[in-house]
């Protein structure tokens, strides 16, 4: 069983009001407990870190969550110091080179089965993996006037999702090098690709989406609200 950390320290509050995005509520409960128990709930998952912002007024405090440890510690400026402290974190029963997942807080709507693909995939491979959806649209490139400068080949070009799987101490060597050369890494794989690793990407459902607008949140209601109608059907 692997552990999972989940940043959480990210003030997204482009929504409008006080309250950061992974606390939003659908169907009674915050989209970060949505997350929390789309991992907690995989039998291949041991337990969780989340790194929280140091003023979050809106943890709730879990200790446990669907029979395991949900433990917390205080995040970053960054996503990758954020996952930095969480990986400091780990409880010592994490050995430098088990693989540890890493999640985002807002990206609710992960499944089990490629949540068991990751794992499996992941583990078998020497430096680890990441969930990633093909890129499906035309991409185009924009010029400064906003008119199409060219178009750009889509082949080989994946979106990187998360979980993303990596070995504890060689994801920390790979955060504390990028962060010590002054690069922003907007994903581990990217810190990982630095150290010259290549992750495997893991074909995962496109609609493993991160919560960043309005549309996404009616989004992921509406997909809970079938799960609902579906389980009710049962
Ligand atoms: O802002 P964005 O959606 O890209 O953030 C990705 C994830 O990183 C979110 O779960 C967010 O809470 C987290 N994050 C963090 N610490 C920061 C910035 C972002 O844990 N300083």
């Amino acid at each position: 069983m692997s552990w999972a950390i989940v940043p959480a320290a990210g003030k997204g509050t482009r929504f409008g009001g006080d309250v950061p995005k992974q606390y939003l509520v659908v169907d009674g409960l915050p989209i970060l407990a949505h997350t929390l128990h789309a991992l907690l709930s995989h039998p291949g998952v041991r337990g969780v870190v989340v790194a929280l912002s140091a003023d979050d007024a809106h943890w709730p405090g879990w200790h446990e969550m669907d029979g395991k440890p949900v433990l917390a510690c205080v995040g970053g400026e960054s996503r990758a110091d954020s996952v930095l402290a969480a990986l400091e974190a780990l409880p010592a029963e994490v050995r430098v080179d088990d693989f540890v997942l890493v999640h985002d807080a807002a990206r609710p709507n992960l499944h089990h089965d490629d949540l068991t693909a990751l794992l499996e995939r992941g583990r078998n491979d020497p430096v680890g993996a990441i969930l990633a959806a093909p890129v499906r649209d035309t991409l185009k490139r924009a010029g400064d006037d906003g008119g199409i400068d060219g178009t750009e080949p889509r082949e080989r070009l994946w979106r990187a999702l998360t979980p993303q799987l990596f070995r504890r101490l060689q994801l920390t060597r790979a955060l504390e090098s990028a962060r010590d050369a002054g690069v922003a890494v907007t994903d581990e794989a990217m810190a990982m690709e630095r150290q010259g690793m290549r992750p495997l990407l893991v074909e995962g459902d496109d609609d493993n989406f991160k919560i960043t607008t309005p549309g996404d949140l009616v989004r992921f209601q509406y997909l809970v609200s079938l799960r609902l109608q579906e389980g009710q059907r049962r």
